[in-house]
């Protein structure tokens, strides 16, 4: 491809990016999100609550595939979201409670590609049925959640974890893949 072409291409993703965070700011005026926090997909799709905090540089997707059509997010209000996150709706919904820490580096992923052998992984569909994390969960930082996880209120994902399946209110968990390793009292 030419410079020009190239550069022209870049232009117009970034006009695209900028088009569709200005549009969520507007649609949450009572939500932070930074500079630097990459939107892509339909802002009609995303629900932020009040004082809710995306800091940057972070990745936000929300966009169908893989014969998967089902992508929503919702953040419920004053939670924070750490630099770094990378969340994918995928095709799925993903809910994200009130006033949970996710720290920085935290990737949430809504579904997963189709592993079977004989034909290429990009090639198959998708499958997973999102995400949710119940209000006041904490994530540390470089956790991954992924398909399937139902994080139950109040819990602690400790730094480094990578979550699936269900996770009781107030369980301390730790570890890849993560484990029960205490309860908040
Ligand atoms: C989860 C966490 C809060 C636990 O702290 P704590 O209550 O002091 O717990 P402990 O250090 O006593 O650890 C309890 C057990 O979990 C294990 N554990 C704690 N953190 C772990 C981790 N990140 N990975 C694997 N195991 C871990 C400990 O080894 C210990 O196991 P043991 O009982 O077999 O010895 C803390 O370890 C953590 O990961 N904090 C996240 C920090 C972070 O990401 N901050 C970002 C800014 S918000």
């Amino acid at each position: 491809m030419g410079l020009v072409k190239s550069l022209a291409r870049d232009a117009l993703s970034i006009l695209s990016e900028h088009r569709t965070r200005a549009a969520l700011r507007m649609k949450h005026p009572r939500a932070l999100i930074s500079r630097d926090v990459k939107v892509v997909g339909d802002p009609g799709r995303i629900s932020l609550g009040d004082g809710v905090s995306i800091f940057g540089p972070s990745s936000i997707f929300v966009l169908d595939g893989g014969g998967l059509t089902g992508s929503q997010l919702e953040i419920g209000e004053q939670t924070y979201i750490g630099e770094f996150a990378n969340i994918r709706t995928a095709g799925t919904r993903i809910k994200i409670g009130a006033h949970c820490l996710l720290a920085q580096a935290v990737t949430v992923v809504g579904s997963n590609h189709g592993t079977r052998a004989g034909s290429w992984v990009d090639d198959q569909p998708w499958s997973g049925d999102g995400v949710v994390i119940e209000d006041g969960v904490w994530v540390g930082a470089q956790s991954v959640i992924v398909a399937g996880a139902r994080i139950g209120a109040g819990a602690v994902i400790a730094a480094n974890s990578v979550v699936r399946g269900e996770v009781p209110p107030d369980a301390v968990m730790a570890g890849s893949p993560a484990r029960q390793v205490g309860q908040r009292k």
